[in-house]
């Protein structure tokens, strides 16, 4: 079994999709082991996307996320990072396939609803900074 890093973004808790992406998972036959609703820091979110810190698009996606209300998930189940992405669909609304969470619920590139690690690296690092305490 895997775990991997899954986080409601803020535009999914103010659209009130919390219920509607949490019941995607699990009706695929993954558990949600960990979750927690809050607003997290700026210093976090600017970690969590340290990756993409020289795009253009980084204050943009930093400001959309932080101080806001997020719900943070551990999720667990068979190869847990593919087939989350695979639920979650392509961050691109021309790409995203209907029946994925952004094909059906998103027309936007930035605010997307869902965030799923992409690696077991990203996972484990994922996992250990939203969730460490
Ligand atoms: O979220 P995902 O891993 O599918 O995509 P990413 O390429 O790692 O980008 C991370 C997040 O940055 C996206 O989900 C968008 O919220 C945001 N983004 C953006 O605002 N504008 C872009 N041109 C690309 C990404
Ligand atoms: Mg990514």
């Amino acid at each position: 079994m895997e775990k991997t890093f899954i986080m409601i973004k803020a535009d999914g808790v103010k659209r009130g999709l919390i219920g509607e992406v949490i019941s995607r998972i699990e009706r695929k036959g993954y558990r949600i082991n960990k979750a927690k609703l809050f607003k997290p820091k700026r210093e976090l979110v600017e970690e969590h996307y340290i990756e993409h810190r020289e795009r253009e698009f980084f204050k943009g996606l930093v400001d959309y996320i932080a101080d806001e209300d997020v719900m943070a998930m551990e999720v667990e189940g068979e190869d847990a990072i593919e087939v989350m992405r695979l639920l979650i669909g392509d961050k691109d609304p021309k790409v995203a396939g209907p029946g994925t969470i952004r094909g059906d619920f998103s027309s936007s590139l930035s605010q997307n609803i869902v965030h799923g690690s992409d690696s077991k690296e990203s996972a484990e690092r994922e996992l250990h900074l939203w969730f460490k305490e």
